[in-house]
């Protein structure tokens, strides 16, 4: 197989390296790729130039890539290209595409879309108070809500578009920002109001055709920028999946009140969803709540998914590009993974670029390590930084303290100007692991 990826971010070099893994795949293609995407005994200049040079924004540049590098399969990362409509453009001229439709992809695309979706389906997640454009009415309604609340925008905002509000004031500044300044563009021209849950948030991640459906392990994102979940958000600052990270019966729960009900639903309305469904889950004393849907693979969460796939991702894509996923059977790798994101200085506001990395053989060399580059591009032999989220450091272990020691061990190697990381990524799963009496107390 020739398989084209599309994306540019760690998600889409851990794609790659599972891929490249696999003895079904003759040839691939990462467009627009990073530093780490590209094996230059794969592909010829010219082509690693085109997919260099396309722009994820512009589905039309990408039908026009895959139409020249014709692969058997592409696989999208990212959900910009999904929500623009790329599988229905490709599907038009034969291309065969693993990701949702624009319909299916509003899940993601459109968060009233989704809340009204999970309405109809019965699908477990937090009550709406209303929806709005305008800021007033928005600020009126504050006065019949419980607190905190949950302010969210409609449409995609690059991880900014949520604020869980503890006053009046913090609520209302958030409205006016997205409705009156219009601070979030398009993205946030129309806002929901929700009840704030309490629990423990899970990416329950499945592959499906729209028939069958793979989960994958579950995962845990760290999403603020600091140590103990402070400061502002991000798209991840890193991420884990552990053996028995969840009850089977909780997973039970999520398969049989959850994802069936989502993609049966999908099914019955719509073409039938094939890809990555990502449900971001609330596992509250009352089950699990919804949160968000995204129509792809999560960031970091991928990372330490595909050092823990034991099985083909290859075969099993192809398979949900067939509609023949029945039958197919996952596997993971015992024990544990986790991936430490490491950021130019600054993010997730403004940062500096072109600062040269230093110490990733010595990382990856390590073993059971992959450096897993994001924000990052070739200059003649050096990688430098090109990106906020730079480089996502994953390692393998036999528990979770083990594969969180191992990612911090290669952290430890790598060196780049301004480089900022979390210090407690897993700490609270190891802690809980250690309460349970699964690891020793120390
Ligand atoms: N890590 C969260 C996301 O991919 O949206």
């Amino acid at each position: 197989m020739k398989i084209l990826v599309i994306g540019s971010g760690g998600r889409e070099h851990a794609l790659v390296w599972r891929l490249r893994q696999s003895p079904e795949v003759e040839k691939i293609w990462c467009a627009p790729g990073n530093g780490g995407t590209t094996a230059v005994d794969e592909i010829s200049a010219e082509d690693d130039a085109a997919c260099a040079s396309v722009n994820v924004g512009d589905v039309d540049s990408l039908v026009a890539l895959a139409e020249r590098l014709k692969p058997d399969l592409t696989v999208v990362g990212p959900e910009g290209p999904l929500v623009a409509g790329i599988r229905d453009k490709f599907e038009c001229r034969k291309l065969r595409l693993v990701g949702p439709s624009r319909r299916d992809a509003r899940l993601e695309g459109s968060k009233i879309f989704a809340k009204e979706f999970m309405s109809r389906y019965r699908i477990p997640t937090p009550t709406l108070y209303g929806t709005f454009e305008s800021a007033g009415e928005a600020i009126r309604a504050l006065d019949a809500v419980d607190w905190p609340v949950v302010v969210k925008a409609d449409g995609l905002c690059a991880g900014k578009g949520v604020l869980v509000a503890e006053t009046r004031e913090e609520a209302a500044a958030f409205i006016r920002c997205l409705l009156e300044k219009h601070a979030l563009g398009q993205g946030g021209s129309r806002i929901l109001l929700e009840t704030a849950l309490k629990g423990e948030e899970l990416s329950f991640i499945v592959l499906t055709d729209g028939r069958s459906c793979l989960p994958m392990a579950p995962t845990r994102d760290h999403k603020r920028v600091f140590d103990g979940d402070l400061g502002p958000n991000t798209g991840g600052m890193g991420a884990y999946t552990v053996d028995g990270m969840i009850p089977p019966e909780i997973a039970s729960i999520i398969m049989d009140k959850i994802v069936r009900p989502t993609i049966a639903g999908l099914s019955e309305e719509g073409l039938p969803y094939k890809g990555f469904l990502y449900f971001g889950l609330m596992l509250t004393a009352d089950g699990p709540q919804v949160l968000e849907y995204n129509c792809r693979l999560g960031d970091p969460e991928t990372q330490p998914l595909m050092m823990r796939m034991n099985f083909d991702l290859a075969v099993a894509l192809d398979a949900v590009a067939s509609r023949k996923l029945a039958g197919f059977k996952t596997a993971w790798k015992p024990g544990a993974s986790a991936c430490v994101v490491m950021t130019s200085a600054g993010y997730p506001g403004p940062f500096e670029t072109g600062e040269k990395i230093e110490g990733l053989s010595e990382a990856n060399a390590l073993p059971d390590v992959t450096v897993f580059q994001a924000g990052t591009r070739r200059e003649g032999d050096s990688i430098v930084t090109s990106g906020g989220r730079v480089l996502g450091v994953t390692a393998m272990g036999g528990d979770l303290e083990q594969a969180v020691c191992n990612a911090y061990a290669a952290v430890d190697k790598i060196h780049f100007a301004g480089a900022h990381y979390r210090k407690d990524i897993g700490a609270k799963g190891i802690a809980r692991s250690r309460a349970a009496g699964e690891l020793p107390r120390g």
